[in-house]
This record gives structure tokens, sequence and C-alpha cells, in this order.
């Protein structure tokens, strides 16, 4: 911290002190807690000028298009590191040794499995279920399963419950898809890793052998690395805030999911796909950006544009790279709607309005074309950008818990009615 101070001075009162705090890296910040004993709150819909913790987890430079995780910058991990331990890095704070890798990828896969009662809870959900509604659900239910571990002041019940919702989220995310697709839930196993786990999971059936292609399982495994944690964003803040209030881990995750569901947020791969598919051709990328560019057209380009980023978003870069390999695996490369995906990337990146606004693409551009061509069904993209980043969900849940921590509970800026007298239905 520091003893720098602002000072506000309000219509000619005494100033008001407010202490300044520097960070490690990036913006310095003012404590305004005081100000309610002034008389006044701050205003910041959408607190994009807010920060509502202290954090050590990841570290975000908008302008700069900079990622860290405890430090280590998203493209080296991307590169050299692997979902696991990323996972690791963010629980714990450092890379894992080699025998700590082992000893924790070995936990992992030791909770892989769910009960066998979460198979009749799918067997309620409609045929059709979107496969978001069934994960809140399922992982809101996982808090009836664990009894025993549901002490949040106990580190021991927040470290197995973090093991526990990283280790069976996979399992969870390909049971609604199985669900989803009216085939038999397919068994975690456990000799082979996180990733290659969950692809098998997701389309191995009982009927033959299921090989997953290595180049499919390291592009499963980056995408769920890039989505791992991203500081703040509205679903994070969403299980800080559920946490506050002492809630279990599991009924925090499903909050979590709740919130970025929306198409704004995490629900963003899955509605460039469906812009895509509006979209059609590539003749008509021009009709769309303009519509996006039309303020009387509510129409956005989805994957495009960040709150935070306002230059590129570093893990879209990684993205790219990654989106090119798997369309050259796939042999994909020609695919119509992946050239006309490509085509309006060319199109916006070169577009005065996009550019002089910052729109670039963002992680959800990308990763949207990827898991269209792993195969994935469009409904499952958000529960799979949920999987990756129900690590990160779970690491500042418990940075919050393992720390002093307050309620959240925001002030308003009130404009409704002033007091008044309730007047009998005969008099109005
Ligand atoms: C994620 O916070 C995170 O970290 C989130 C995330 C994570 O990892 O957790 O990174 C994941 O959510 C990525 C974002 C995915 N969402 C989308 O791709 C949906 C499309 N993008 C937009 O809805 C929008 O860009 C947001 C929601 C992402 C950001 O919204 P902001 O910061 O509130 O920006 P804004 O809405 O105030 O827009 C600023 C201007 C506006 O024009 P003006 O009113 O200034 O004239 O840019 C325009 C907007 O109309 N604009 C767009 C646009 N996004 C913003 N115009 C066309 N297409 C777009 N996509």
């Amino acid at each position: 911290m520091t003893d720098r101070k602002a000072t506000l001075t309000i219509d000619g009162h005494a100033p008001i002190e407010l202490p300044i705090y520097t960070p490690t890296i990036g913006h310095p910040v003012v404590d305004v807690g005081s100000l309610g004993s002034h008389g006044y709150f701050t205003y910041d819909p959408g607190f994009a000028a807010t920060s509502s913790c202290q954090s050590e987890i990841t570290y975000i430079d908008g302008d700069k298009g900079v990622l860290l995780h405890r430090g280590y910058p998203i493209e080296q991990l991307a590169e050299h590191s692997d979902y696991i331990e990323t996972c690791y890095l963010l629980l714990e704070g450092h890379l894992p040794s080699a025998a700590e890798k082992i000893k924790f990828e070995n936990i992992i896969r030791r909770h892989t499995m769910v009960s066998r009662s979460m198979e009749s809870f799918f067997s309620g959900f409609r045929y059709d279920a979107h496969p978001m509604a069934m994960l809140c659900g399922a992982v809101g239910a996982m808090s009836s399963f664990y009894h025993d571990s549901l002490d949040i002041t106990n580190q021991e019940h927040r470290t197995i419950s973090a093991h526990r919702l990283i280790a069976k989220m996979p399992t969870l995310a390909a049971m609604c898809h199985k669900h989803f697709v009216g085939q038999p839930f397919i068994y975690p196993d456990n000799s082979l890793g996180y990733s290659e786990n969950f692809l098998r999971m997701m389309f191995a059936t009982p009927c033959e052998e299921y090989e997953v292609h290595p180049a499919l399982a390291k592009a499963m495994d980056r995408i769920f690395l890039l989505h791992a944690d991203h500081e703040q964003n509205a679903s994070t803040s969403t299980v800080r805030l559920a946490g506050s209030s002492g809630a279990n881990p599991f009924a925090c995750i499903a909050a979590g999911i709740a919130a970025l569901w929306g198409p704004a947020h995490g629900g963003a791969n899955e509605a460039v796909l469906t812009m895509l598919a509006e979209i059609g051709h590539e003749d008509r990328c021009a009709e769309f950006v303009a519509r996006a560019k039309d303020k009387n057209d509510p129409f956005r380009l989805m994957g495009f544009g960040h709150r935070v980023y306002k230059n590129y978003d570093p893990r879209a870069t990684v993205m790219r790279q990654t989106c090119d390999e798997v369309l050259e695996v796939l042999g994909l490369e020609n695919d119509p709607l992946f050239r006309l995906a490509k085509k309006l990337e060319r199109i916006a990146l070169e577009d005065e309005y996009f550019v002089s606004k910052n729109l670039y693409p963002n992680v959800d551009f990308y990763s949207g074309i990827i898991l269209k061509a792993l195969g994935i069904p469009v409904e499952m993209f958000t529960v799979i950008f949920a999987t990756g980043r129900t690590v990160g969900w779970i690491s500042h849940w418990n940075e919050m818990i393992s720390n002093p921590y307050r309620i959240g509970r925001p002030r308003q800026l009130y404009t409704g009615a002033a007091q008044r007298d309730y007047t009998p239905v005969n008099q109005r």
C-alpha cells in the first residue's frame, strides 16, 4: 500500500482525504470506503472504473494486450504449459515442481467420477434442455453430495471442493452433451489426460473403441487454458459476491455459470456461430458489418470488442494460431463457414469504425470456430468456457475466503418516488 492520498472537495466543505493504494503493476486505486461517512456514495454502473477487491491471481493490461496468471504471460503458458499445470498455478500461486505436478494430476484424476445419483438428476431434464441450464443445475446440486466438506472456514474443505470442481466439470459437461444427444453417459478413463478424457467422454460410445486425435486434445487443452481465468469479469465477480455471503463453493460456481451464460459474456462463442449462420455467405459480410455500425440496429458483431482490452486480446492471438492448426489438421481450411469467419475478421480489422473503437476479435471469436471444427455442438460452447473457467472462479473464491472479507453490498443512486402515503383503492 502507500501513504499517498487523494483530496476531494465538495461544495466548499472541508476536503475529504482518500487513501491511494499502489499495485504491483497497473492503475493505482483510490479507497472511497470512507465517503459514506461524509454523506456521499460513488456511482459507477457496470463497474468500469471500480476495483471490487485486492487480488494476486491475474493481471490484465487492456491497452498493452497483457494477460498474466500469477505473473506468467498467457502466451508463455499457452506455449509451454498445459491446463492442469495452469490450474495448479492459479490455485497455489506458483508453478509446480515435477513431483507436485504429478501429485496434483493424480489428485484430480481421483475425483473425475460423479455420484451415480447425478445420472438420475439428468434424466429429469427435457430431452432438448440447453446444456448450460443442465450444467447450472448439476453444479448447484453438487453441494447436496458433499456434506462432509462444506465448512468454508476449513482450508482442507476449500481445497477438496476446488479439486472436486476442477475434476468433475468435464464429466458433468460431457453428461450435458450426452443427455442432449440422447446417448449413454461415458465414464471418465483415468489413464487419459484431462482434455483427452473430456473429448472421449464427449464423443465415445459404448459400441466401439474411440481414440482422441492428439492434435485435437492439445487444441482442447489450449482452449481450457486460455479460458482459465480473467481477473474480475462478470462471472468471477458473481462468484465473489455469492461467496461473500458465505454460500458454499458449489452454489457460488453455479452462480458464476449462470452469469457466464449471457451472450455479452461467455455466451458470445455460441453467439458467434449463430451470427455466422445468419450471415450465411461471404458476400453478406459487408451488410452485417454495416448493421453492427448502425446505432439504430441492435445487432453487434459477436466475438468482437472487450470491456478491458482496448487493443488486442492476447488470448485471441494464441487462439487464432490454434484455429489455423485445427483447421489444417482437419482439412477444413476451405470450409465455407470458416472462410466466412476469416473474411469477417479481415473486414472488421480494416474498418475505421472497428479500428477507432478498438473492436478487435476477442477470445470468443476464434474459440467458437475451433469448437465447431472439433465437432462440438454450438449449444455446448459456453459449457466448454465454464469448464475451463471453473479453476479461475474457485481460485478467486478461495482467495477471498482465505482472507478477511465482508459481504458485498453495493449502494445506489435512487431516482424513484419520494415518500408518499398509501391511498385506498376506492380513492385512486
Ligand atoms: C468475454 O470481462 C471479461 O474479461 C470477459 C471475458 C472473460 O474472459 O471473462 O473476456 C470473456 O466476455 C469476452 C467478450 C465476449 N462478448 C462479445 O463478443 C459480445 C460482443 N461484444 C460487445 O457486446 C461488447 O464489446 C462487450 C460487451 C464485450 C464490451 O462492452 P463495453 O465495454 O460495455 O463496450 P460498449 O458496449 O460500451 O461499447 C463501446 C462502443 C459502443 O459504441 P458507442 O456507443 O461508443 O458509439 O463500441 C460499440 C458499442 O456500440 N461496440 C460494438 C461492439 N462492441 C462494442 N459495435 C459493434 N459490434 C460489437 N461487438
